[in-house]
């Protein structure tokens, strides 16, 4: 499973890929708003960081399939042909999505929460869709079930599309769809830095270090020997 950050905030982008083994960056209209910033540029400092070979996702706003397509040519002019331009899974973003993909762009199937709306985007050409897990849980279904029941979908039906499993708020939700093999996830950092925060993981290297200690001296690594 690729892991993506959910994220514009160029500090936490650089933090996390220091940290993790991270595939791209995700982004969406509120993703953006947060940043304070004008779109192209924090999209052009993330785009620069991560290169040109990683995974970056960019949503259109507009209503209709004309100016979705006319956001599509835009935002890949500024940030690379390369780029997942996200087109919401609504009846002219499958519009959009048909004319994108006849001409070879990269798209994401986004605002995803039916299997429904995941078939048609895959039928129109999207690579990537996007189940909202957690808004998913929020409204009283079970968001990493229609998640796994989308992945279903495409193996039964030999279908090119993945998952981009979105809007996660814990590491259980990960781990679950982790276990089933969709193809991506993507993640605030929040939720990374949470993967691994765990008091028993943490005492026990402190452990392993201070027995070290007692032997060597303190400070001391097997570089130091
Ligand atoms: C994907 O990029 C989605 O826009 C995003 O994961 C939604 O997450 P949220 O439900 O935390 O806003």
């Amino acid at each position: 499973m690729k892991l993506l950050i959910d994220n514009a905030d160029i500090e936490q982008i650089k933090r996390i890929y220091d940290l993790y083994p991270i595939d791209g960056v995700t982004t969406n209209p509120s993703i953006l708003a947060a940043s304070g910033r004008h779109p192209y540029d924090v999209l052009g400092d993330i785009r620069a960081f991560i290169g040109d070979d990683a995974d970056l996702h960019v949503q259109a706003v507009a209503r209709d399939a004309a100016g979705m397509i006319r956001e599509a040519k835009k935002i890949t002019e500024e940030l690379g042909r390369n780029t997942y331009v996200k087109i919401p899974c609504v009846p002219e973003g499958f519009k959009a999505m048909k004319a994108l993909s006849a001409e070879g762009y990269n798209l994401t199937g986004t605002a995803v929460y039916t299997p429904m709306q995941a078939y048609l985007a895959a039928k129109s050409g999207a690579k990537y869709i996007a189940p909202y897990i957690n808004r998913i849980d929020n409204m009283g279904y079970d968001g990493v079930q229609v998640a796994k029941d989308i992945h279903d979908i495409f193996t039964a039906n030999n279908m090119e599309a993945g998952l981009l499993a979105a809007s996660f708020k814990n590491s259980q939700q990960v781990l679950e769809l982790a276990k089933y093999g969709v193809l991506a996830a993507t993640v605030s950092p929040d939720v990374i830095d949470a993967f691994v925060k765990n008091t028993a993981i943490t005492s026990a290297v402190d452990a392993f270090i201070a027995d070290f200690e007692k032997l060597t001296g303190p400070g001391k690594t097997m570089a130091d020997l």
